[in-house]
């Protein structure tokens, strides 16, 4: 019986090692393990032993049926993870996740065009700081306290001597100090103003230019601005060069392109003037380059500043500047 009972145990592992299907598996236990199955049936030859032989062949039907059942019962949840974990790690049925994929701002789309055109007229590209300093937004760039040129731009004040910048002309005076002419740049970033409608927004970005060497005349302002105007609008789009006034630039001048949405007609967008106004711009104050210790007998320098948002409408056919920082991935998606 001790034979029978061992004999049967290894047959039934050794059966149990070549399954790989649940149901198989509960075939093959029922076979064993069952009330009629192999095991049991043996169990009850027992009487049939002799009284002394009984109790140490009952202890091994037990620890035989003991042992079955733990590695039947291994064997099952093997599988059942294995069938878990296949179904998880991998179905090729379904679709693939997609990595969103995101891009520029229209804003600084437009900054980087702007400032590709000047990177290939030679100019190269620097930036400063959005907190800055009273001296360098106003006092230097010939705008002393209580002008009334100051009036022109409401200011965000973190301290009296201290603001947010509200144009990025301060780089101007902060490059003309750290280097000794020529000097070609143009610097782009965000301004402030305590400003908010249909056409402004507290916080706005502009993109400033100067060109300082010996002998730059305002034909050199003209032909600079005109190729940018046409590189930016298209060739054939019709500029303007109108007297202006700005504390830092003498002459002055302010640019205006022929309106784009009326072809100069006239319409709501250029007030029904047939002109758009891109841009200021001039010649280098004398009193600036006094401040920065240029010599305004031996050099000369035109200077610009634009609106990226007001190109950035005009471009793109918008009359509201707000929605560019509205974060609608709707709007944001057409750029
Ligand atoms: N900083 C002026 C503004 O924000 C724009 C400007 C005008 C910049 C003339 C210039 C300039 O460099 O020459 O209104």
């Amino acid at each position: 019986m001790k034979e029978k009972l061992l004999e049967l145990k290894t047959k039934a592992l050794k059966e149990l090692e070549s399954v790989t299907e649940r149901s198989d598996i509960e075939r093959l236990r029922r076979r064993y393990l069952g009330r009629k199955g192999l095991l049991t049936l043996l169990l009850k030859r027992l009487p049939e032993l002799p009284k002394e032989e009984r109790p140490p062949i009952g202890r091994l039907v037990n620890q035989v049926k003991e042992e079955l059942t733990g590695r039947f019962q291994a064997v099952t949840d093997s599988l059942t993870t294995n069938d878990v974990k296949e179904v998880s790690a991998f179905d090729v049925t379904l679709p693939g996740r997609r990595t969103p994929l995101g891009h520029l701002h229209p804003i600084t789309q437009i900054t980087e065009e702007i400032c590709n055109v000047f990177l290939k007229l030679g100019f190269r590209v620097v930036q400063g700081p959005e907190v800055e300093l009273d001296y360098y937004n106003f006092e230097a760039l010939n705008m002393p306290k209580n002008h009334p040129a100051r009036d022109m731009q409401d200011t965000f004040y973190i301290s009296d001597n201290v603001v947010l910048r509200t144009h990025t002309s301060p780089i101007q005076i902060r490059i003309m100090e750290s280097k000794s002419p020529p000097v070609g740049i143009v610097a782009p970033g965000k301004v402030y103003r305590p400003d908010s409608d249909i056409s402004h927004t507290p916080m706005f970005h502009q993109v400033e230019g100067l060109l300082v060497d010996k002998g730059v005349s305002f034909g050199d302002l003209k032909g600079t601005l005109t190729t940018f105007v046409h590189q930016m609008f298209g060739p054939d789009v019709d500029l303007r060069f109108r007297p202006s006034f700005f504390p830092f630039t003498e002459p002055s001048a302010e640019v205006d392109i022929r309106c784009v949405v009326c072809q100069g007609k006239g319409c709501r967008v250029c007030s029904y003037s047939g002109w758009l106004e891109i841009l200021g711009s001039g010649m280098v104050d004398p009193e600036v380059f006094k401040v920065v210790g240029y010599d305004p007998e031996s050099i000369s320098g035109f200077a610009f500043g634009m609106g990226v948002e007001r190109i950035a409408m005009l471009k793109f056919g918008l009359d509201d500047i707000r929605i560019f920082f509205e974060n609608d991935i709707r709007f944001l998606r057409q750029f």
